[in-house]
């Protein structure tokens, strides 16, 4: 308890990013993956490898960027420092370990943002429904023509959320809420387009309820009816194992990994 209190305070991490709620969605995650650790393996183990296969069709291996890097859990991190004169590493809150893991290489930079470039706009506005809640329209890295691989890491699913729980607590409407949560998400595939270098997109895009009998019972779109936009190799990550939640279910994820968004 005293250790998580400690990486609380001890990560950095700006007051809007903490109000929207980007550093207790870190160390939350960290929480999930000690409990999944075995479940969540393959899954993290395919990014790596959609990630890896990627990156060496660049022709050039300047700049690598990874969006949503977080704890570098699907992230080939040493092979990327390798194959590339630098690795890019892009979070809204980037946890300790990061840090630490980061500083064994000499080419490996970590850059603290909001991909979506709204978190800031968000709090100002959030509680003031006569206002407009922002439209995203991300520039950052865009104009880094060194940049040759960019890898979106499990994140595009995770864009809508934290926001998402934000506005509730607030006095915007679920149709407002839904709407802007589509709008994040259009936003951050017209990004990847407008991004330098081959692009790779890995994202979940469904959540699987699994009973026991390990038959489908119902599937929940979590990209709120934003369309990839092509398909790519395909996996279920265990996600939620059974027990942990529920006796009667298990909730997996169905993943997509897209080599080139551009291609
Ligand atoms: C499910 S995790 C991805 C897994 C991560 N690649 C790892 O290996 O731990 C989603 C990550 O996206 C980050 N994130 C969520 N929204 C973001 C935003 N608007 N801008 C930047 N990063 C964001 C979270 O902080 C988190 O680290």
């Amino acid at each position: 308890m005293i250790l998580e209190v400690a990486e609380y305070l001890l990560t950095p991490c700006s007051r809007a990013f903490r109000r929207v709620g980007y550093l207790q969605g870190q160390l939350g995650i960290k929480v999930r993956h000690r409990q999944c650790r075995h479940a969540w393996r393959p899954h993290l183990e395919l990014t790596k490898v959609a990630i890896l296969s990627a990156a060496q069709t660049c022709p050039q291996r300047r700049k690598c960027v990874i969006l949503g890097s977080g704890r570098l859990l699907d992230v080939p991190l040493h092979r990327l420092s390798q194959m590339f004169q630098e690795v890019i590493l892009v979070d809204a809150v980037h946890p300790l370990a990061a840090y630490v893991h980061a500083a064994w290489y000499r080419n490996v930079r970590l850059v603290r943002a909001d991909v979506t470039a709204t978190a800031e706009e968000l709090t100002r506005v959030a509680g003031k429904p006569q206002l407009p809640l922002p439209r995203a329209t991300p520039m950052l890295l865009c104009d880094d023509s060194e940049i040759d691989y960019v890898a979106s890491a499990n994140l595009l699913s995770q864009l809508a959320y934290l926001p998402g729980l934000f506005l509730e607590k607030g006095k915007r409407t679920d149709a407002e809420i839904e709407e802007y949560s589509h709008s994040l998400l259009a936003a951050h595939l017209d990004y990847l387009r407008r991004l330098p270098g081959v692009v790779s997109l890995i994202t979940d895009v469904e959540k699987l309820v699994v009973n026991k009998q390990g038959q489908i019972v119902e599937r929940i779109d979590i990209l709120h009816g934003v369309k990839l936009p092509r398909s790519g190799e395909e996996w279920t990550w265990n996600h939620v194992p059974l027990g942990l939640l529920s006796r009667d279910f298990s909730y997996d994820r169905r993943v997509c990994a897209i080599a080139n968004v551009k291609a």
